[in-house]
Formats: structure tokens, C-alpha cells, sequence
């Protein structure tokens, strides 16, 4: 391909979300020139939806008794024994640094009654050590206060260009990025360094809490530059998102964790508490645990055809309720549903990828000059089932770190060279009907999966993709979706064991010998296969 326009950085950020403008901030502190490179809007990624907020344990500012040692055993148990514990040790460990450099760029978290931050807590937490801003608006609060300091001028932003795949040396290190513009045009930026903050994979699924833009395009474009991913069959379905009816799709409307945590509780049509002699931790317990119960309540309504529970929060405060939760307040008075009168109707949806682009605490992936942060890396914090709150942390943590890791690397001259690279043309891809993908992914890929099923949902990627040349944004997306979805079902099917957000309905137990993560890579054909068994853990 030749190139119609082209730029040149010494590193290049994929996304605007938390991780991405954290890593862009702190890499133009460190004197590097930026380039950050956005598919859409750059407010229109994940970040500002995020509800709950941020998990950490600061100094002088914490429940009696909790400490970050004990915020390392939540997220370790929640993580089913999947988690690397030197990085869930690291990454924690960074979290109190981390939120006050955020608070002195001008996010604004809510405070308490005693003049601190107010904290809540959710399920998996054994304390109140998550702090919110705008009661439920977190996500939006440090979205606006990066993205205010990322826009002064000094941080160059593309907003409606899409990366499409990796421009690489003849020895395969990446050193830049073929690029379409916003009217379709491809380009290539040039730089040592490309750092994926693409976000999540919701859109493999039909009901997310996920904006449109998560459709897997840094997991892609890692995956076809040589890089391995890891742990990518833990997709995390969250609990309660607003049930609006039957048949829903696309994003739907989020309903915190932390309504439980101020003290809601699921119930059935019949008002029977879902969590009631499930799990010690009743209603506060892991994510998984209360997603599954969720689902296997809803089957056993008559005919197995529930589609929702409800969330009762009507002995709630009022006034609390539209204090601390006036996002979700909004989304439910805009189906008629008043929280105080009612009890809310909510059901799973796809939420969170607690894998990814395998990828160290500092963001250096299996790929010289390749670098991932955020949801699209897999550095082993999550485990099998990601704690609450616990991604905002991430993405502030190893986005700072990953920018003082490239730094560091150009400065041992440890990167290619962008002047060797080899053009390429527009890359090629098998592309299947999203819509086709969604259904299959729903009903065969979600919370309860098979063989049998997991079968299905290959042969019908197989049968209904069709080869593409990448040259327009949907079919960059639906070629990211086929490739990520083959991956995930590739590597759910080899886990013949239930574990943390993977649940096999032909495997319901976990199996002690299954205690690894699975690696998947793409073979010299393009096809996603699993990696040689490798402990992922020295990857902190
Ligand atoms: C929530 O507020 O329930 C979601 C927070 C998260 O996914 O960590």
C-alpha cells in the first residue's frame, strides 16, 4: 500500500480511555512526542461509563483494619486463582500514588461527612475502599479531567482514525501503524513505539454495558503483529444492567454494583432473595458468583425463560439514592421505573475482558515496540473474574508505568527503527455478518457455555466468514470481532473446567490441574490456536 498522508512520533497511543491518556500525559512529561489516535469521538470510549469507581486503599484514609495487603487477598480470591500475584502485588501497591497524581490534574472525587473521600464498597470487597466521583459519574469525572489536560495542544489528537494493523520490521518488531482517516484514507504514522489502549471486546455479544466502540481492535491488530493473548475466554458478565425488555442489544444502561454495596438486593419475580444461601457474601459477593446465580435463577423460571431479576432498592433513602446514583436514577425514571416504588429489573450483560494482550505491569508485550495497557491487556491482575473497581486503578497504574517503560526502552535504544519498515499492502481478514457473530456469541458463549455449543459458534464463524480487504472502519471492526471471537472460542473450549467467568455447563467444577492460564496465538495460516503451555506469570 502506498500511503496517502503520513506522520511520524516516538510513541503512539491507540485510545482515549483512562490507560491511554494516563500513558499519553505521562509520556509527554518524560519528553516524548505523542501521537494519540482515537476510531471515534475521543469521549466516546469505555471509561465514561464506568459507574463504581475506583478500588484503593490510601494511607490515613481507610476502614479500620483494611489495608493494601487485604485489597490483594480480595482480588486474589476473586480472581479464582488465575491472577499473577506479582503483578495483583505491584499494580496495588501503585493505586494511592496513582489517584493523587489524578486528583492533581483536577479530578474531583466526592467526599464524605468526615471530610475525606466518601468510600464504597461492592461485591468481592471485604471493606469500603471504593471512591467515586458524582456519586455514580467516576468514569466521566477522570475522563474529563484527563482529557482537559490532554487538550491544551501538547498532546497531538486524531479523533475518528482508526488503526488497522501494525507496521512492522523485517524482524518483525513493530514500528508504527497503517492508519485510516476519517473519510477512509489510509496513512501510516511512524513511531518506535505503539501502545494499545483500545478498551473491550462488549460488542462480541448482543447485551453489553459497553459503548459501540468496543469491538476488540487493539486484540486484533496485537494478535496479527505476533503477540500472544492470554486468559481471553474470562469474559465478565456484570450482574445488573437495566432490563428494558425482551431482546436487548447494543449497549444497555449500567446499575452500579454499588447500589448493592449501599445496601439493595436481588430478588426474583416471586420477591425471593437470588443470593440468599449462595455465597457468604450474599449479595456483596465476586461478580461472577452473582452473575451466575443470577442466570441460573432466571432458567428456572417456568419454561426456563426468564430473562431478568429484579433489584430492590426501595427501602433505600430517596435522597441518598438520587445523591449518590443519579446515573442510574436517570436511566430507570427513562422506562418508567421509580427506585423508591419499585424494584428495579436488571439481567447480566457482557461487561468486562478480564484477558488480553499478554502483557508485563509495565505494558511490554511478547512484540519489540509493542506496548498495551488497560482493558486490552491481559498483566494478570484479574485473574478469572476481575475485581469491582479494580480496571479504573489498572488503567491509571500501567498506563503511567508503560510510558516511563518506553521512555526507558528508546533510551537503551532497545526499539527498531521506523525507517525499517516493510510496506505492506491493506491487510486481508475473514469477516463474518456481526449481527450472525452476536446471536451465536449470546447463546453460545456467554455465562454457560459447552462443547457443543462452543462448536457451533466455530462452525458458523467458519462457514460465514468471508475474506476482506481492511479498508473501511466496519469492516476493520468486523474483521477484529471474527478474529477475537475465534480466539475466545478456541480457548474456551480447550478450558474443560468451570472457572471464575467461565462456566461450562458440561464441566461445573473447577479442576485444580486447569489452575494455568491458557496463551492463544495466531499460527503462520492466521488461525488462532493455543500457545505453548508457558507460566504467563513471570510477565510482571
Ligand atoms: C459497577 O459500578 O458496578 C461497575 C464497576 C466495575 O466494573 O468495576
Amino acid at each position: 500500500m502506498s500511503p496517502r498522508w503520513e506522520a511520524r512520533a516516538d510513541v503512539i497511543v491507540v485510545g482515549t480511555g483512562v490507560a491511554g491518556l494516563t500513558a499519553a500525559l505521562e509520556a509527554r512529561e518524560l519528553g516524548l512526542r505523542v501521537l494519540v489516535i482515537t476510531k471515534a469521538a475521543a469521549s466516546a470510549g469505555n471509561t465514561r461509563w464506568a459507574q463504581g469507581g475506583v478500588a484503593v486503599v490510601l494511607p490515613d484514609e481507610h476502614d479500620e483494619g483494611d489495608s493494601v495487603t487485604a485489597h490483594i487477598e480480595d482480588t486474589l480470591v476473586a480472581g479464582g486463582g488465575l491472577c499473577a500475584d506479582d503483578a495483583v502485588a505491584a499494580i496495588l501497591a501503585d493505586g494511592a500514588d496513582a489517584v493523587t497524581r489524578l486528583r492533581e490534574l483536577g479530578a474531583v472525587f466526592d467526599p464524605g461527612a468526615d471530610g475525606n473521600l466518601a468510600r464504597t464498597r461492592e461485591g468481592g470487597h471485604s471493606a469500603f475502599r471504593v471512591v467515586h466521583a458524582g456519586g455514580d459519574a467516576t468514569g466521566a469525572e477522570i475522563e474529563r479531567a484527563l482529557l482537559s489536560a490532554a487538550q491544551d495542544g501538547r498532546v497531538p489528537l486524531l479523533e475518528n482514525h482508526i488503526a488497522v494493523d501494525a507496521v512492522r520490521t523485517a524482524t518483525g518488531a513493530v514500528v508504527g501503524l497503517v492508519v485510516l482517516d476519517q473519510n477512509g484514507v489510509p496513512g501510516v504514522v511512524s513511531a518506535p513505539a505503539v501502545l494499545l489502549a483500545t478498551g473491550g471486546l462488549g460488542q462480541l455479544y448482543q447485551a453489553t454495558s459497553n459503548p459501540e466502540v468496543a469491538t476488540a481492535d487493539g486484540l486484533a491488530l496485537a494478535l496479527r503483529a505476533g503477540a500472544p493473548v492470554a486468559d481471553v475466554e474470562f469474559v465478565q458478565f456484570h450482574p445488573t444492567v437495566l432490563y428494558t425488555g425482551p431482546g436487548a442489544r447494543g449497549r444497555c444502561p449500567l446499575v452500579t454494583e454499588a447500589v448493592r454495596g449501599e445496601g439493595a438486593v436481588l430478588v426474583d419475580a416471586l420477591g425471593e432473595r437470588v443470593m440468599k444461601g449462595v455465597h457468604p457474601r450474599e449479595d456483596l459477593a465476586p461478580r461472577d458468583v452473582v452473575a451466575a446465580a443470577i442466570t441460573r435463577r432466571m432458567a428456572t423460571e417456568p419454561g426456563g425463560v426468564g430473562d431478568h431479576v429484579y433489584l430492590d432498592a426501595t427501602h433505600l433513602d430517596t435522597e441518598l439514592f438520587r445523591r449518590r446514583f443519579p446515573t442510574v436514577l436517570a436511566a430507570c425514571q427513562s422506562i418508567g421505573v421509580d427506585p423508591s416504588a419499585d424494584p428495579i429489573p436488571v439481567s447480566p450483560a457482557a461487561h468486562f475482558a478480564c484477558g488480553g494482550v499478554a502483557s508485563t505491569v509495565d505494558g511490554r508485550t511478547g512484540v519489540i515496540g509493542l506496548y498495551a495497557v488497560g482493558e486490552v491487556a491481559r498483566t494478570g491482575l484479574h485473574g478469572a473474574n476481575r475485581l469491582a473497581s479494580n480496571s479504573l486503578l489498572e488503567g491509571l497504574v500501567v498506563g503511567a508505568r508503560a510510558a516511563r517503560a518506553i521512555a526507558a526502552d528508546i533510551a537503551a535504544c532497545l526499539l527498531a527503527d521506523p525507517r525499517a519498515a516493510v510496506r505492506a499492502p491493506l491487510p486481508t481478514a475473514p469477516v463474518a455478518d456481526r449481527d450472525v457473530l452476536q446471536r451465536v456469541m449470546s447463546r453460545y458463549a456467554g455465562i454457560g457455555r459447552d462443547a457443543e455449543g462452543l462448536a457451533v459458534v466455530g462452525s458458523v464463524l467458519d462457514v460465514s466468514a468471508v475474506d476482506t480487504v481492511l479498508k473501511t472502519k466496519q469492516r476493520v471492526e468486523d474483521a477484529a470481532l471474527t478474529l477475537v471471537a475465534r480466539a475466545l472460542i478456541a480457548a474456551a473450549s480447550a478450558r474443560t473446567e468451570s472457572r471464575g467467568c467461565h462456566v461450562r455447563t458440561d464441566f461445573p467444577d473447577s479442576d485444580p490441574a486447569w489452575q494455568h492460564s491458557l496463551a492463544v496465538r495466531l499460527n503462520p495460516s492466521g488461525q488462532p490456536v493455543l500457545a505453548a503451555p508457558t507460566s504467563l506469570r513471570s510477565a510482571a
